[in-house]
């Protein structure tokens, strides 16, 4: 019987009941989706779909590189076209999306959508043979094992990390030159330490799982060698999912290996970051259990790893960040290189004060400092923000062209005090009046920094007081950004249009 025929006959069998022996759709079997397809891939990377039916009722599933075996749900035939629906995360909007399967040529055309990705392709029938060898392989998730002592980040660390400029163009020679830009000017000396590799990095894993850097890395262990003879650390990156977010091999099912290769190449940093492992890990139990199975791998090895979280905020990550052995977690989503989005994130979602302090800091994300799309005003407000808020500071532009301005902005040794202050507190709005913020952030000498902000787009002139940073009286003011100090606050602060004025005032 030809495909077409079935397809009658599956229609048939949906809607009489009785005609079990006419139930088997035109769809059933295995069909094999190959590389190259441009919209099938890298997310969610479409490799098999297979449907079969039994007494009318059909089930079926697509395997993805991503998510691994997603359900049809609801499949049914409806003129001849094979309809589901599938589960779609990221979109509250859209909890699922529709699927459509069509017979072509021989071929199933298959096309849906999953979160931003659409899917539109051609799979070849297989056998049973190829589905086995295609086939998802699930990892199980161990139990939540016993907080991880932490003694590394006492303060807040601070480096450079490759994502924010170069994305996916990352290879040896651009982080060495990062390394050696580093030390040229003066930003190691200014406590910049960590040289990130972020996403981009990974090849194929050799047949036992070893996962060997892409082509653009040709010897991990001399780049960390490289990079630590300058006086720096060096950290990598990965995604307890099969696959990162950029589509690169993921550490699914292959955690405390993946753990091992990071040691022994001499990493001293590993960027962990859900993405695809969203799909597995869902729910807040799951999630903690995944941190913690890398951060007890990474433990394993013996050798001492920065622990970065990158799960976007979800469930409360700072209560339990530090168990999980992390010392840093992202509290958003991704930053980007415009006043708007680092507004919005560094007043607004840069985490719960409750959960940051020495050990344990909330992670609102890379800089753009230096990236171009803000102007100078934007970017002291940018920096004031982190500094006060306790954040990591890793930059995030091409080191080799840092601008006199953005490097005195990312040097001034008092605004990274600020930061680095030993007794650890993420700063927060004391006073919100209209567009301005005044933010207070006690320091360990018993000062106090106070951050002055103006969110609109008209100058406006602020005027501090003694109850704003808690004291009773104002004995000195010193100015972070310019260094002026004066016996007393000035009647009122000049704050442009979306910028920051930083002072620290000493008083009782
Ligand atoms: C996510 C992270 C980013 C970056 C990219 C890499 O979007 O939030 O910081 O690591 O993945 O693909």
């Amino acid at each position: 019987m030809s495909r077409a025929l079935f397809a009658a006959a599956a229609l048939v069998g949906t809607c009489l009941s009785a005609a079990p022996a006419l139930a088997k759709s035109a769809y059933d079997g295995v069909w094999l989706f190959d590389e190259g397809q441009p919209k099938l891939g890298p997310n969610p990377g479409v490799t098999m779909m297979e449907v079969a039916s039994k007494g009318g009722k059909i089930t079926g599933s697509v395997t993805t590189q991503w998510y691994g075996p997603v359900e049809m749900q609801d499949p049914h035939v409806e003129n001849g076209v094979l309809r589901f629906t599938a589960r779609n995360i990221n979109d509250r909007e859209h909890p699922t999306r529709d699927w459509s399967v069509t017979l072509e040529a021989g071929k199933a055309h298959l096309k849906g959508q999953i979160w931003e990705s659409e899917v539109d392709g051609f799979g070849r029938p297989g056998t049973a043979k190829d589905a086995k060898a295609r086939a998802f392989r699930f990892t199980a998730l161990p139990a939540l094992g016993a907080p991880i002592p932490k003694t590394l980040a006492a303060t807040p660390p601070m480096g450079w990390s490759s994502w924010n400029k170069f994305a996916e163009h990352i290879d040896d020679k651009t982080v060495r030159a990062m390394a050696d830009a580093m030390v040229s000017t003066g930003l190691r000396d200014a406590g910049y330490t960590y040289v990130n590799i972020d996403d981009g990095w990974q090849g194929k894993r050799d047949p036992n799982g070893v996962l060997q850097p892409n082509a653009k890395f040709p010897d991990m262990k001399a780049l960390t060698d490289y990079v630590h003879s300058k006086g720096l650390k060096i950290g990598i990156y990965s995604s307890q999912g099969p696959r990162t977010c950029a589509g690169y091999e993921g550490s699914y099912g292959h955690v405390q290996q993946d753990a091992k290769t990071y040691a022994e190449w001499g990493f001293d940093y590993l960027k962990y970051d859900l993405c695809s492992g969203e799909w597995f890990y869902a729910d807040a139990d799951t999630v903690q259990r995944s941190y913690h199975e890398m951060g007890a791998a990474l433990q394993a090895t013996g050798r001492d790893f920065i622990f970065s979280l990158c799960e976007y905020g979800r469930f409360d990550v700072g209560r339990w960040g530090r168990d999980v052995g992390g010392q840093l977690w992202r509290t958003t989503g991704d930053i980007t290189d415009d006043y708007p989005t680092m507004a919005k994130i560094g007043f607004d979602k840069n985490g719960n004060p409750d959960w940051a302090g020495p050990h344990g800091w909330n992670d609102p994300d890379m800089l753009e400092v230096g990236n171009g799309g803000m102007s100078a005003d934007e970017y002291r407000t940018h920096m004031t923000l982190w500094a006060m808020s306790a954040a990591p500071l890793m930059m995030g532009h091409d080191l080799r062209e840092t601008s006199p301005e953005t490097l005195a902005m990312l040097t001034n040794r008092r605004v990274i005090a600020i930061d680095q202050d030993a007794r650890g507190v993420q700063g927060k709005a004391v006073r919100k009046d209209g567009a301005t913020e005044v933010w207070a952030k006690p320091l360990a000498d018993g000062r106090v920094a106070l951050a002055l902000f103006n969110r609109g787009d008209a100058a406006v002139s602020l005027a501090i007081t003694a109850q704003d940073a808690g004291l009773r009286e104002i004995t000195q003011v010193q100015d972070a950004w310019s260094g002026a100090t004066s016996p007393r606050p000035a009647t009122a602060y000049a704050i442009p249009a979306r910028g920051a004025a930083l002072i620290v005032l000493s008083g009782k």
